[in-house]
Parts: C-alpha cells; structure tokens; sequence
C-alpha cells in the first residue's frame, strides 16, 4: 500500500535526499571552518542495513521515485557503492543520484555505474587552482577534473557541476567556469548561497544574485531561455548561444520555488527533514531501533511532512538559520 508524502499545502515528495554522512574531505569556506566541525558520532549514524532499511519504506510505502545520495561528501561513506546496489534492487525505475565534491570518484565511478547509479551532481566553483583553493582550502582540483571525467566515461550523465559564486573570490570567473563545462559537455548550474553555512557568515549583500550571475554571464554569451518561462517567474535554465549547451541559474533565495518542492531530506543520523530549513526533525532512527515495524516508521514519515512550512522564509524577519549546517543536512 502506498500512501503519498504530502503537506498541508498539497504538495508531494517524491525525491528523497539521503545525507549518507557528514564528514567531507574539503572545507569550503561557506560551507564550514577549516578545522572541520564536530562530526556525528559512529553509533548515530544510520548503518547500511538501516539507511537501505529506511530507503525502502519511501520507495514501497511512500511513493518515493527519486534518490539522491548527499552529504558531506557521500563518496567517503565506506558502503557507498553496496548501498547504491541495494537500493537499485528495490526500484528498476528509481532515478538514482549523488551528489560530490568528485574527489575519489575517478576510483569509483565504473563501480558505482555497475551497481546502479544514472547521475552525477559535481560541486565544482572554480577551475582556477589558486581560487580553487581559495574556496576549499585544499590543492584538490586534478582530482576533480578527473571525477567528472571519469563519470562521463562511465556513462554517469548528463554530468551536472553545480557551482557557488562568492563575491570577491570566483565571482569573476562565471564565464571562465560556464566556457569550460561547455567545452566538455558539463550541465553548469549556478546556484544562489544560502544562509547553511556552519559558521553563521552569510548574508544578503554578500550573496551574488541570480539577476546578477545572469548579468555577468551575458556580457560573454547570449543567453536565452530555454523553457518555457512559467508564469512571472523568469525561466531559469538558459540556452547558450544558440545552444546546444545550457546554463542553469538557481534563484533559491531571490526566487524560491518552494511552492513546487518535492523533496524529503533523511540525515546521516536518520532524521526526516521536511526541508532543508526546517527547524523540527522527526527520529527515524529511535523508531528503527525501537523494534518499529515498516509500517509504523511508514506512518511517522508521513505524520513528519505535516509539518512542512509553505516557505523557506529567508527575507522574513523571524528567519532562523537551521541548527544543522548543510553539511549535516545533505544538499
Ligand atoms: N548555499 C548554496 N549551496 C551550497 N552548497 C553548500 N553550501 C551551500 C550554501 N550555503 C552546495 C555545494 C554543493 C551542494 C551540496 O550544495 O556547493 O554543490
Ligand atoms: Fe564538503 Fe560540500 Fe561542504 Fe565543500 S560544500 S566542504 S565539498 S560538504
């Protein structure tokens, strides 16, 4: 029996995030400090068995189609691959995703495609290696270049790079970044900064724009929408000139889209988010462990998405940042 994950605003969850750990082996600046943050310990964190566990309850009792494995960086979750294996055991159809920072991935990337995997999602905001560093305080950026070209190789496609611009640091470099996804046939997407960071630092004015990424990136190309604009709401996903390429904008902060969200978030430590700015959890894992059968954690999965506010909220007085960074909640 399925029953779908819905809200009081009637909207549905069908993608399911699944943050697979919080450690990363980067440190991006927006992301967290360099000396990394107080990790999860071992015994809170999901096992495979749990998290593969939990997965199926969305998929078979929820309506789940979509899984994208997050982090942290999910690729230094040691049962990665065997994960992503039983978890395209449980759905042929499930569209299947993770989301990196590609290090490592030049290693796994055949395996995770025989086990299952359709996509990746490469987080990547400069291909300069001193701004590269800049941003993630590591000399990293080969080991990069050859995940997503390993991922492409491995049939992992389309390949998609997200990227942040951080004023004064790659903000300049948006062209630079498109050119070169372009060149090898990546999906770029730009994707406004939101206020997840673990050091509290964001803020309004220091955030690029999506009115200005569109700006900047129109001085070097011609830009044209390539769907349909919906509504008042200028399209987001643009074609370069003339295309075949494409360029992604992701207004989530000056345009949310919240209205038309369709995902659940499970932490590494089997928390139900119902967004990623939520301020309330609900415990999977004490459910789990307590001995709760399928459909027991089934019904506080849906109970959990009640919850889900209309809005992330961020230009509302009465705004407050999540207490788990995005590091801890999956992106
Ligand atoms: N705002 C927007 N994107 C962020 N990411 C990490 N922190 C933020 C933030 N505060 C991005 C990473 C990666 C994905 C997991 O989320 O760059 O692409
Ligand atoms: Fe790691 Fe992603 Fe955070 Fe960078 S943004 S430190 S890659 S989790």
């Amino acid at each position: 029996m399925t029953r779908p994950l819905q809200d009081r605003y009637g909207r549905v969850a069908t993608d399911l995030r699944v943050s697979l750990t919080d450690r990363c082996n980067l440190r991006c600046n927006y992301c967290m400090p360099a000396e990394g943050l107080d990790w999860l310990p071992d015994d809170s964190v999901l096992s495979d068995d749990e998290v593969v566990r939990l997965i199926g309850i969305g998929v078979s009792h929820l309506g789940v189609r979509e899984v994208r494995f997050t982090g942290g960086e999910p690729l230094v979750r040691r049962g990665l691959v065997g994960i992503v294996e039983r978890t395209r055991a449980l759905g042929p159809d499930l569209e299947l995703s993770i989301t990196t920072n590609a290090l490592g991935l030049a290693r796994t990337a055949d395996k995770l495609a025989a086990a299952g995997l359709d996509r990746v999602n490469v987080s990547l905001d400069s291909v300069r290696a001193e701004t590269f560093h800049a941003i993630t305080r590591r000399d990293r950026l080969p080991d990069v270049v050859a995940g997503l070209e390993a991922a492409q190789a491995a049939g992992l496609g389309p390949v998609k790079v997200n990227a942040v611009l951080l004023r004064g640091t790659n903000d300049d470099q948006a062209g630079e970044l498109l050119a070169w996804c372009l060149e090898r046939g990546y999906e770029l997407r730009f994707i406004e900064q939101m206020p997840l960071d673990a050091q509290h630092g964001w803020s309004r004015t220091g955030m690029i724009t999506a009115e200005e990424i569109f700006e900047r990136l129109s001085r070097d190309f011609e830009l044209s929408p390539a769907v349909e604009p919906r509504g008042s709401a200028p399209a987001e996903l643009f074609r370069v000139d003339g295309g075949p390429g494409t360029v992604g904008v992701i207004a989530s902060v000056t345009r949310p889209f919240c209205g038309d969200c369709d995902r659940v978030r499970l932490t590494a430590d089997g928390q139900v988010r119902n967004c990623l700015f939520a301020r309330e959890e609900s415990d999977l894992r004490a459910a789990l462990r307590g001995g709760a059968t399928d459909e027991e954690i089934a019904d506080r999965w849906v109970v959990a998405m009640l919850g889900k506010r209309a809005g992330h909220g961020i230009d509302d007085p009465t705004f407050l940042q999540p207490d788990r960074p995005m590091s801890a909640i999956g992106g």
